[in-house]
């Protein structure tokens, strides 16, 4: 099947529906998402986006507060767009029909760690999806976008899938669309567009334990890598210190661990051992409300120098009705588990949570290639540095789909050169897949591999254990892509081996700790003058 379109959108969560919204005003739109459209990291953001609301709060301290979390790598420039440009977006939102929390008709601004001020705008505990409940009602009532569901991108379409232009030089690279595959009927789809918008999200399923749920494969890191965008940070995963601590996912190894939000500590929840002992006064004078990379590092090295599996996090001296009221979603999902919150604690450990890297581009989200934008997590905007400020990551997603829509307006506009003949998907001497166990057993290893030796504490060792391992599972699934017919597992595995590979190549690149890449080898920061982003060119595993 062949569509034609104005803007293609690859992603349903905050990023992929608020362009999609936008642009409808001047283009017609596709959206395709792998998923049901409600699908996505958004869906299940707890704490909320943060903003500056309350007139005693201030753009310089949120751009302060920005910066000091991202430990001198965060771009000055971007970090100042998020921030001026936050209250409007949140307006957006509200307009557009989402429910935040209010208190006396104000808006309720919740605490989380690295925060100087209460400044999250948040829907209680569910402020995800009510965002995207709201973001999807209007989407769909536009009649110039076509949201496809249950279609999942394969590979952006550049001059390298055309036979007479395949080796035209990176510099001059156009994007012209994707393919994709429709999961339920297996059909291929070529989509040809003039602007092409990634906002897949992040790449929490590279690690054996995440808070992400399983559509966060990286496929958009992979695809931008694949086509020759520049990538850049892929060393800064973040891992949130608080997702709930269960000795089984359920016996699926994909399945996601469920977040204890931020919001919880900034409450006043507090940390302690299983001894019942309270541990990040040692650490840092903020405590439980230091950014996250200094948590999740604290936690680490407790539960490394004790021998335990888990800490434990104690809202237990708070009352009742104030944890129902502003956490119903944790206390009901802790409750399942047998742990009533109000009268016991938390298990909890870090998890893979967050990217700080990705798809690099300018202050109107355009890549490196020629008609590709790319929005929300995927992207690298530099507002995060070497470790997301909590509750920036919302807000950049809906801050950087309005800049992305204005410039495509008019890069479509100006749009001159016709998109060449794109040659149908060729699957010519493929085969059926009927080894699934051969796609599941690597996608579990690379998982293994990247939380063993890719994790919160690095080493050069490690890194080099894990760059042999992911590039021989690397050869074994391309061998297998190459004689399979695509479907969704293939693609998906195919992508955590790339993103594995662009990490391990980022985290070997960086020479120092800094941020949320913190390695034995070299446990101090270099000074700042030596300071760069490791930005990647090639497609090399
Ligand atoms: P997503 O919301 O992840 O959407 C990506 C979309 O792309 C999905 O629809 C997916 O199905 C689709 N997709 C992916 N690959 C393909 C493909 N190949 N083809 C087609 N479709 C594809 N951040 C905050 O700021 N505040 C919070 O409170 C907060 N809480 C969080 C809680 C949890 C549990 C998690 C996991 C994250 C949280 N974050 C929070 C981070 C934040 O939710 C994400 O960074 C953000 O939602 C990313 O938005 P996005 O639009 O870029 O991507
Ligand atoms: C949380 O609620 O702790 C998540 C916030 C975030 O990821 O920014």
């Amino acid at each position: 099947m062949e569509i034609k379109t104005d803007v293609l959108i690859i992603g349903s969560g905050i990023a992929g529906l608020f362009a999609a919204l936008r642009i409808s005003e001047y283009a017609d739109v596709v959206l395709i998402t792998k998923k049901e459209k409600n699908e996505s990291n958004t869906n299940y953001a707890q704490g909320g986006i943060a903003s500056v609301i309350d007139p005693t709060d201030s753009f310089e301290k949120h751009i302060k507060d920005t910066l000091i979390a991202g430990a001198g790598l965060c771009h000055k420039d971007t970090v100042d767009i998020i921030v001026k440009e936050g209250p409007a977006r949140i307006n957006d939102l509200i307009e557009l029909g989402t429910q935040f929390t209010r208190k006396n008709g104000k808006l309720d601004l919740a605490r989380e760690g690295g925060h100087s001020m209460p400044r999250i705008v948040h829907a209680k505990d569910l402020t995800g999806r009510e965002v995207e409940r709201a973001l999807i009602e209007q989407v769909t009532s536009k009649s110039n976008v076509r949201l496809i569901e249950n279609t999942i991108a394969i590979d952006l379409i550049t001059e390298h899938n055309v036979q007479q232009l395949k080796d035209s030089p990176l510099k001059n690279r156009n994007c012209w669309g994707a393919y994709a595959l429709n999961c339920k009927t297996n059909e291929l789809i070529k989509i040809s567009s003039r602007a092409t918008i990634l906002a897949t999200g992040g790449v929490g399923q590279v690690y054996l334990h995440t808070t992400n749920p399983q559509i966060a494969t990286g496929d958009g890191f992979a695809m931008a890598y694949r086509a020759g965008a520049k990538i850049g940070n892929m060393e800064f995963i973040q891992f949130h210190p608080t997702a709930f601590y269960s000795n089984s996912q359920g016996g699926n190894f994909n399945a996601p661990s469920f977040l204890i939000s931020e919001a919880v500590r900034g409450f006043g929840g507090i940390l302690r051992t299983m001894d019942g002992s309270e541990f990040m006064s040692k650490y840092d004078p903020r405590k439980e409300l230091a950014p996250r990379d200094i948590v999740a590092r604290a936690i680490d090295n407790e539960l490394k120098k004790r021998g335990d599996d888990h800490v434990f996090l104690d809202i237990t001296h708070k009352n009742k009705e104030d944890i129902l009221e502003h956490f119903p979603n944790i206390y009901n999902n802790c409750l399942k588990s047998g742990i009533d919150i109000s009268k016991e604690y938390i298990p909890v450990v870090p998890s893979a949570h967050f990217c700080c890297g990705g798809v690099v581009v300018d202050e109107f989200s355009r890549t490196s290639l020629k008609g590709l934008y790319a929005c929300g997590e995927v992207s690298m905007t530099g507002v995060h540095g070497a470790n997301r400020l909590a509750s920036n990551s919302l807000l950049e997603g809906v801050v950087f789909a309005e800049r992305a829509s204005i410039n495509i307006k008019e890069f479509i506009n100006k749009f001159s050169g016709a998109i060449p003949e794109i040659p149908d998907w060729d699957d010519s001497g493929t085969l059926s897949h009927d080894e699934k166990v051969l796609i599941t057993h690597s996608a579990r290893e690379v998982k293994q591999v990247m939380w063993d030796y890719v994790g919160i504490v690095r080493s050069n060792m490690r890194l080099q254990r894990a760059e042999q391992r992911i590039h021989n599972i690397f050869v074994e699934t391309e061998e297998l892509y190459r004689r399979t017919k695509v479907f969704e597992d293939i693609l998906e595995l195919r992508n955590i081996v790339a993103c594995s590979h662009i990490i391990i190549k980022s985290a070997k690149k960086r020479k120092e700790s800094r941020g949320l890449h913190y390695t034995l080898d070299y446990p101090n920061m270099l000074p700042d003058n030596k300071l760069k982003d490791t930005i990647l060119k090639n497609y090399n595993p």
